[in-house]
């Protein structure tokens, strides 16, 4: 007895110590609604059956699972369309309903012997399979077999839906072109986190990037303007003689290979056509359209300075953007683009754009002006007003809805015209209120094109959005009326992103955070386990190639001036950071003073240089900022 007695808790204490020399704490993202964490664990193993029931819209999802596992494992995997004894792996659709996971929710079970995988509908069993890649080492995101797999999943009961239905990311694909294959690799990483709206900016200023083959100039000219590198924005103007050939366009062929890819992950794809403003690669394509004189002689924006916004919005135009509102063939041209987006693109919505359209030329205009007389328009928003309803109406009769960014409020849309806030929640909160169905994207919150971390590493853009700003962001404020809050999405433009590491760079962690915003319950969100979790999904962003920005281990830099003195303030965006500087142009480490208060500048000093360690490990970047440049920054 005393001797079976001693074996057994041997061997207790010998599992135990297994188990929790094994065992990772749970670093899910976007958190689930609910996970209980059982005993013993579930054992990766060649040769597993996978049953699935036989559906063909399932078929996408266990392709999905079954080329993960096998790619990182080298394991093979045998599907079964019944549910076997043997399988070790099965998903399921509920014979009756689940209220509560609605058509996107799911819940995970694993033991020791099996993992099971529910839902209503197959999108809630391709989330359910994201969250069981995530029960998994980060390897498994590993392009190439990985070696020595023995691999553990723990046991767990997962019940989980989403807070919203629209999680998005948009890019933009105008501002600089990003392949049809780059397009994928940024929907590859979005599924991760469950996201399931890729709004695609296809038009703007710097290029149009849409096959319209009712108008082939569209992407003979407006898909190509002169390549420039640096800070875009203050670039020079283009020159005859330089040649216009940075650009692209996606033909229809891509277009329908795009869609097609991001619906068989439960992605849906908006394309936003930019307009009234926003249209130069419109218009230097089709001159026509513009009611300026001398835009025959317009070019695709390169990145020259066009717009002066020192006065605020709307900006003053320094040349005309826009689509004339006061002109037929405007309307017959948007007739012909939007019947062919139309029936490209399945989703119910098509985005107008509809923002920053300068009223300066407009206000000046003889055709403008007779219109405003003919319609009794008495503002400039009106008029724009005026050319949305008239494109809504186009939208409508191609059997989709419109939806438009939060400026086209201003002149009185109608309630049918569904509303992106961008400028604040403020805008998304009132149209919610006055029937409007509406998006968030808050460019407080989600703008991932402004900066994460400081000058000394990141592309300079006018404003800061770090991670623990974004992971405030809340989809559904409680002042909106939440019945027509749709969602939320963050939006990436691209001018000072010049290729797809960068635009992961500048997505991700924020990404996570915009994830789990718009995904988990708002009482789950908890920003130090957020952090320890995203430390993890690095890692699975390492093995998956995807770029990431380390910005939130790095000190964040303020400078402040006393009479004539200058102080440095450091602080970190997240807990357990120490700091180190220098002023004497070395390197400093974790045996130099530690950084306790702010401070001063000496007086010959050139730069500082600052690094943070947490204990004896360097984690944030080495940032070396010069003295002149610190004392810009006095406040
Ligand atoms: C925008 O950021 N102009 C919608």
């Amino acid at each position: 007895m005393k001797s079976s007695f001693l074996i057994a808790s041997t061997l207790m204490i010998v599992l135990n110590c297994m188990g929790q020399v094994q065992k990772r704490p749970l670093s899910i993202i976007p958190e689930p609604v609910s996970v209980v964490e059982k005993q013993g664990v579930f054992i990766l193993q060649n040769n597993s059956v996978i049953t699935v029931p036989n559906n063909p819209e399932l078929k996408t999802t266990v392709d999905f699972l079954q080329a993960k596992l096998s790619t990182a494992t080298g394991y093979k995997f045998i599907i079964n369309r019944t549910n076997s004894s043997s399988a070790k792996i099965h998903l399921e659709l509920n014979k009756t309903r689940n209220k509560e996971l609605g058509d996107e929710g799911y819940t995970l079970s694993s033991t020791a012997q099996k993992i099971t995988i529910s839902a209503n509908k197959p999108a809630g069993l391709f989330y359910g399979v994201q969250t069981l890649l995530q029960l998994l080492p980060p390897e498994i995101e590993s392009k190439t077999i990985v070696k020595n797999v023995k691999w553990q999943i723990p046991a767990v009961e997962i019940k989980d839906y989403p807070r919203v239905g629209w999680r998005g990311l948009m890019l933009d694909v105008s501002r600089h072109f990003f392949t049809v294959k780059e397009v994928k690799q940024y929907i590859d990483a979005m599924v991760r986190y469950k996201f399931n709206m890729f709004h695609w900016h296809l038009t703007d200023d710097e290029g149009w990037r849409i096959q319209i083959k009712s108008l082939p100039k569209l992407t003979e000219v407006g898909a190509w303007r002169v390549e420039k590198i640096g800070n875009f924005g203050e670039f020079s103007n283009p020159l005859p003689d330089e040649p216009k050939n940075y650009g692209g366009f996606y033909t229809h062929e891509d277009i329908k290979e795009i869609i097609k890819y991001a619906e068989e992950r439960f992605v849906k794809v908006m394309p936003e056509i930019d307009v009234p403003g926003h249209s130069l690669a419109a218009i230097a394509s089709y001159p026509e359209l513009s009611c300026t004189e001398g835009a025959d002689k317009y070019n695709v924006r390169a990145g020259e300075p066009i717009m002066d916004w020192s006065h605020g919005a709307p900006p003053i135009a320094m040349l005309d953007n826009t689509l004339c509102p006061a002109n037929e063939k405007v309307y017959d041209f948007l007739d012909k683009v939007m019947t062919e987006v139309a029936s490209l693109f399945p989703f119910e919505y098509i985005h107008v754009g509809g923002d920053e359209a300068p009223h300066n030329y407009w206000e000046k205009n003889d055709q403008v002006k007779a219109l405003m007389k003919r319609e009794g328009l008495k503002t400039i928003p009106q008029v724009q007003a005026y050319f949305e309803k008239r494109l809504e109406k186009i939208i409508n009769a191609k059997g989709k809805k419109m939806m438009a960014w939060d400026e086209v409020l201003e002149g009185g849309v109608n309630e049918s015209t569904a509303v992106m806030s961008w400028r604040g929640m403020k805008y998304g909160i009132d149209a919610s209120k006055e029937g409007h169905f509406v998006v968030m994207a808050p460019n407080d919150y989600v703008y991932i094109d402004l900066m994460q971390g400081d000058l000394a590493t990141d592309p300079p853009v006018y404003a800061t959005v770090r991670l623990s700003q974004t992971y405030k962001f809340n989809p559904v404020p409680k002042e909106a009326n939440a019945k027509f809050v749709l969602g939320g999405q963050g939006n990436l433009w691209t001018e000072q992103i010049y290729n797809i590491r960068q635009a992961e760079y500048m997505t991700w962690p924020r990404g996570f955070a915009i994830a789990e915003s718009v995904w988990s319950p708002e009482g789950k969100k908890n920003w130090n386990r957020f952090i320890e979790k995203t430390e993890v999904q690095f890692k699975r962003m390492d093995n998956a190639h995807t770029k990431y920005s380390p910005a939130m281990y790095d000190p964040i830099v303020r400078v402040t001036k006393k009479d004539d003195k200058y102080f440095v303030n450091l602080s970190t965006e997240i807990d357990g950071l120490d700091i180190y500087t220098s002023f004497d142009n070395s390197t400093p480490d974790n045996f130099y003073p530690k950084y306790k208060e702010p401070q001063l500048i000496p007086k010959d000093a050139d730069l500082i240089r600052i690094i943070t360690y947490r204990g004896n490990q360097p984690v944030g970047r080495l940032m070396t900022i010069s003295v002149p440049d610190l004392k810009k920054r006095a406040r």
